[in-house]
């Protein structure tokens, strides 16, 4: 792995950790929470994580630009980080232990370092472009399941499921019916991690931001895994919609998808 990198991701690992040390003094405490939209939260948590994450990236990587969920972006040129201060707001809101700070940095399309780390699950997910995915520090590979049968997905809703038809509903239907578990936790950058450990085998969902998935992906991918848009495009984590799947899977998830998407009203 390139020096950079390897300083790239200690550097990444570092701040996701104190972040998540900073956002469990208010887990099951009484943050405060404002609306962003109707269903939309964010905590005085969430804004506290994304100014240390900031700093300590600003600090190590001056020459880097940092796009975080809660605020604006800064910085040019063609090395980005990713920053979700708090991927899973509602679940941290309402004491649900599955949420996660989630760090990417890419060139382009092209992911570079990833973490994903859920406090109060004890656990954190790390990749390095080329040198695998871990999960608390011993090498993480998708699963091997084969058939859909035995497939354990998730998947989640976009934030204007009220307003839209295209709510996922479709999709989720005909998973339910094909395989083995279908779940909404609440997190999109766990979900990855949890498909790139082999905890999940497939992981769908479109209306995403590049905060949400960009370090997860790169997990998948390191892991073993298969990313793609829904149409089998090369996945672009920035683009908003993502299939990851342990790559035996693939196919049959696609066309599922667009069995499911052909039903979705006009
Ligand atoms: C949300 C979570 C959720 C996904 C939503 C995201 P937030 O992020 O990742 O699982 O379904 O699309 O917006 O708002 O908790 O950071
Ligand atoms: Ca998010
Ligand atoms: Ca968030």
């Amino acid at each position: 792995m390139p020096d950079d990198w390897q300083h790239a991701l200690e550097v990444a690992e570092r701040a996701a950790l104190e972040a998540g040390a900073l956002i469990m003094e208010g887990f099951r405490l009484s943050a405060r929470v404002s609306r962003k939209g109707r269903f939309d939260l964010v905590t005085e948590f969430d804004l506290a994580s994304e100014r240390l994450i900031r700093e300590r990236i600003e600090a190590a990587f001056p020459e880097h630009r940092i796009v975080g969920e809660e605020g604006e972006a800064t910085g040019e040129g063609e090395m980005v980080w990713y920053i979700d201060p708090i991927d899973g707001t509602v679940n941290f809101a309402h004491g649900h232990p599955y949420f996660g700070i989630s760090i990417g940095l890419y060139r382009e399309a092209e992911g570079l370092v990833g973490v994903v780390h859920a406090p109060a699950l004890g656990n954190t997910w790390k990749a390095a472009k080329g040198a695998g995915a871990f999960r608390d520090g011993h090498r993480c590979v998708v699963s091997e399941r084969s058939t859909l049968d035995e497939a354990l997905c998730t998947t989640g809703f976009p934030g204007n499921v009220a307003n839209t038809r295209d709510t996922n509903e479709a999709e989720l239907a005909l998973f339910l019916r094909h395989a083995r578990g279908v779940r909404r936790c609440g997190s999109a950058a766990l979900d990855l991690a949890l498909v790139g450990d082999g905890t999940f085998d497939v992981y769908w969902e479109r209306a995403l931001k590049p905060w949400d998935i960009c370090a997860g992906a790169l997990i998948v991918s390191e892991a073993g895994g298969t990313l793609s848009s829904y149409d089998g495009s090369p996945a672009d984590p920035r683009s908003g919609a993502l299939v990851a799947t342990n790559g035996v899977l693939h196919e049959s998830v696609l066309k599922l998808i667009r069995e499911a998407r052909r039903k979705i009203p006009g």
